[in-house]
């Protein structure tokens, strides 16, 4: 049996539904990020577990007992539910030193002095801190106090350990180091964490698996590879970083292969990741600025046998640092191309007329939903935006 199910979890402010009947099981030592963007209702959904929120539909579940079961007006205490919680803001005690604060949930429970100072030990090793445990928590650094809060949620050795965007008051460099401590600490500990997270990048480095929310609900779970390769529908696409996102027809189909043409192309593009597709299905083609690959300036280039080759223009260059962005236009559509710099071919220049290949297995198709057709015209296209980018911060 899972360690946490939640079922049906709904929870309104006023007007607000913050939390849309999600349902979710985690398994005994999983690690699972909620991933979504600000105001999808991660938080909420985390303080519901927690029993910080009172939820007014669903159930919800740890280990063998019920803790919410809304239908029959039941709700266990925070106190009494075995769960540590790491917030964002630390919430220590300033005024403690670091082993007085790790400590402290214990001797709430009544736990003897020693006893309890040599579990918090235990706990401020694990987090690489056993130096620091007569130091007051107000002379640590931000990444530090990050590790007193976790080992301060890790002392009750608790099933389920919910964590709640603990990194994201840290550095770059920092947030990088404290990503490796925590699946260090995780596999060490093998407790089941639920950690929220609008990074893509921290989700998918972490993670057994990914829900990924949208207004309040979870619209997608999976394992990192099923989410980032497979996302659900367009919105989940696009808030994945997929940045063209183009209508189009199934023409044939089979052995998870497919013909599909966008709408409006006079040419085709072979799609081998089509399982589950039929001719004559309306679908969307997701694929990454990074897919759209720059063959060499003639058509005469080694590339010229190969799938999915397209002539383009490019429209507008836009050099990021480490890569260029080119909008480019076919068959009326506008796309992006993500050419890495230092890749060992030349920058397309403005104006050009270029060729791109993009490769079969890069091609994500999504079922189509009854969401207007977004093919360009040339006028608009004349009068395009830059392209917006995956909303990844
Ligand atoms: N106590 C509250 N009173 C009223 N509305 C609330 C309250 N808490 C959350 N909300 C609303 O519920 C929605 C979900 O909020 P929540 O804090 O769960 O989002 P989140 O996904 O954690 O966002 P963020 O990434 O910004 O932390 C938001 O629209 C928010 O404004
Ligand atoms: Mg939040």
């Amino acid at each position: 049996m899972s360690i946490v199910g939640i079922d049906g979890l709904t929870k309104r402010f006023g007007g607000v539904t913050a939390v849309d009947r999600v349902s979710l099981d985690i398994g005994d030592g999983e690690f699972v990020a909620l991933l979504g963007p600000s105001g999808c209702g991660k938080t909420t959904t985390l303080r519901c577990v927690a029993g910080l929120e009172s939820p007014d539909e669903g159930t919800i579940r740890l280990g063998s007992g019920t803790v919410v079961d809304r239908s029959r007006g039941y709700e266990l205490p925070p106190h009494k539910r075995d769960i540590g919680m790491v917030f964002q803001s630390y919430a220590l005690w300033p005024h403690m030193s670091v082993i007085q604060n790790v400590s402290y949930p214990l001797r709430l429970k009544r736990q003897r002095k020693q006893a309890a100072q040599a579990k918090a030990m235990e706990a401020l090793e694990l987090v690489g801190l056993a130096n620091y445990a007569a130091r007051s928590v107000s002379a640590l650094s931000g990444g530090q106090q990050q590790r007193v809060a976790l080992a301060r949620a890790l002392v009750r050795e608790p099933s389920v350990l919910l964590l709640d965007e603990p990194l994201s008051n840290l550095d770059a460099a920092l947030r990088t180091q404290m990503r490796g401590e925590l699946k260090r600490i995780h596999e060490q500990t093998g407790s089941t964490m639920i950690y929220v997270t609008h990074d893509q990048e921290e989700a998918v480095s972490m993670s057994d698996r990914i829900a990924v929310m949208h207004d309040g609900r979870a619209v997608q779970i999976g394992s990192p590879r099923e989410v980032f390769d497979a996302p659900s529908s367009r919105w989940v696409a696009e808030f994945l970083g997929y940045e063209n996102i183009l209508p189009g027809l199934v023409e044939a189909a089979g052995d998870g292969h497919a013909r599909v043409r966008p709408d409006g192309w006079d040419t085709s593009l072979t799609c081998t990741r089509a399982a589950g597709c039929s001719a004559g299905d309306r679908v969307r083609l997701a694929i990454r600025s990074t897919a759209l690959l720059f063959d060499h300036f003639d058509s005469s280039s080694d590339f010229a046998d190969r799938p999915n080759r397209l002539d383009v223009k490019v429209l507008r260059s836009t050099f990021l640092g480490t890569a260029t962005d080119h909008e480019v236009s076919a068959f009326g559509s506008r796309l992006v191309a993500k050419q890495i710099v230092g890749g060992g071919r030349p920058a397309a220049p403005q104006g050009a007329d270029a060729v791109v290949w993009i490769e079969p297995g890069q091609i994500a198709l999504i079922p189509a939903n009854d969401e207007p057709a977004d093919v360009r015209t040339a006028d608009e296209l004349a009068t395009a935006k830059p392209a917006a980018r995956g909303r990844a911060s």
